[in-house]
């Protein structure tokens, strides 16, 4: 089913790690608003099977007032199908969640939000260059888990400095809510980040891999103890709360991302994505041009697509999917490919299924990468 993606390029202070597009000048903000609204007109012929999700995401879309969400909403209820009750997910900074704006995002049909936590330590969030505290955190997580039924929990393990006992404390404050739905990131060292540039400096040790991967190891077993079923490598949500959008990247469905960055796929061979520069986005929007890149997926990239996202998934690797979808050479190739690392205890046959055993799933991205098709059959 397909899912709509909106990207807001602006936040309020560049957080160290992160190199997502956006810009702290909000310079373009209005002219961006009716840009937006104009690709979703400018792109409506594309899409005509009724909308499931409906995902702003940025940078940080909660410095999208309320009319403008709901100016944006409107052009979408007037220009697409919906679904019957189509997930609706804001990602909110904890720093713009007050009561008025969070009962404004209900109204306006808002049903998910995703709180951008990552830690509830301030030591961490100043490392971070997070420009909220954890006092803001736990404040506005209270008021959403009183207004929201549906609502995620977004944290980073593997902080520099960080403890294993540390990130308990940090898993049991963010359990204390409730939440439906988490989801816990590795810090990851992205190229041309400040992050990057102290790290390269001598300026900042990061964790050691066991640590990093004993947090990760905690995490699975503190919230699968919990009930939580960890559907994706970084991901764990209670039954009846996986993300729709999220799951929809994952089993390669189709899905439209509108604005600047944005990435969009049509569930088979075409993948496309806008321009990284707001400026270059909301001038080919005003000329009525799409800013965009499509590139043509191979068989063999698909393939190693799916390799690489079903076993980081409980959907796992049906073999039974690849001789469908790819043909029997590939199956062939899978299941030899696999034996190496089954004999390792790092992969598994359910079935038809391939899976990672729990103990193996720190290392999915790598055993995934052994079973890659590097020269076409
Ligand atoms: C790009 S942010 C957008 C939402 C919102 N602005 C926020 O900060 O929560 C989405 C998620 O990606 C995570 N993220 C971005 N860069 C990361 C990195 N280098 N390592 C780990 N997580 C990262 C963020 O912490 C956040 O939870
Ligand atoms: S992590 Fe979120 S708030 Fe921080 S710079 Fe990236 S998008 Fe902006």
């Amino acid at each position: 089913m397909p899912g709509l993606y909106l990207h807001f390029p602006f936040c309020k202070q560049a957080c160290h790690y992160c190199n997502f597009y956006f810009s702290t000048s909000a310079k373009n903000k209005p002219q961006l608003i009716q840009a937006l609204k104009k690709e979703l007109h400018l792109r409506r012929a594309s899409q005509s099977a009724p909308l499931e999700s409906i995902y702003f995401g940025g940078g940080s879309p909660s410095l999208l007032s309320l009319s403008d969400l709901e100016e944006i909403l409107t052009v979408i209820r007037e220009t697409y199908a919906l679904a019957a009750s189509p997930e609706i997910t804001l990602e909110l900074n904890p720093d713009d969640g007050n009561t008025a704006y969070l009962k404004g995002l209900k109204q306006l049909g808002i049903n998910r939000l995703s709180v951008g936590v990552q830690s509830f330590l301030d030591r961490d969030l100043q490392l971070m260059h997070r420009v909220h505290t954890a006092r803001e955190s736990e404040e506005v997580l209270g008021e959403v888990a009183t207004l929201f039924e549906n609502f995620s929990v977004d944290l980073i393990y593997g902080n520099p400095q960080s403890s294993l006992k540390e990130w308990q404390q940090t898993m049991a404050k963010a359990l204390s809510y409730n939440p439906p739905h988490i989801s816990a990131y590795a810090l990851t060292v992205e190229p041309k980040t400040v992050l990057a540039h102290r790290v390269k400096n001598n300026l900042i040790s990061l964790l050691d891999d066991e640590l990093v991967q004993a947090q990760y190891d905690d995490l699975v077993y503190t919230l699968t103890n919990r009930g939580f079923r960890n559907y994706e490598f970084s991901n764990f949500a209670q039954a009846g709360y996986y993300a729709v959008n999220n799951s929809s990247y994952w089993q390669g469905k189709p899905y439209m991302g509108i604005g600047p960055s944005a990435h969009s796929y049509d569930g088979a061979f075409l993948r496309s994505w806008n321009i990284s520069s707001t400026t270059k986005y909301i001038q080919a929007i005003e000329e009525n041009r799409l800013p965009q890149e499509t590139e043509t997926l191979t068989r063999k990239d698909r393939f190693n697509e799916y390799i690489m996202t079903g076993l980081r998934t409980e959907w796992g690797v049906s073999l039974q999917q690849v001789n469908r979808e790819f043909g029997p050479q590939y199956g062939e190739y899978l299941e030899k490919q696999a034996e190496q690392q089954i004999q390792a205890h790092r992969l598994f046959w359910d079935g038809d299924i391939l899976r990672i055993p729990v103990k193996a799933r720190f290392l999915s991205d790598g055993i995934a990468a052994e079973l890659f098709l590097v020269n076409l059959v």
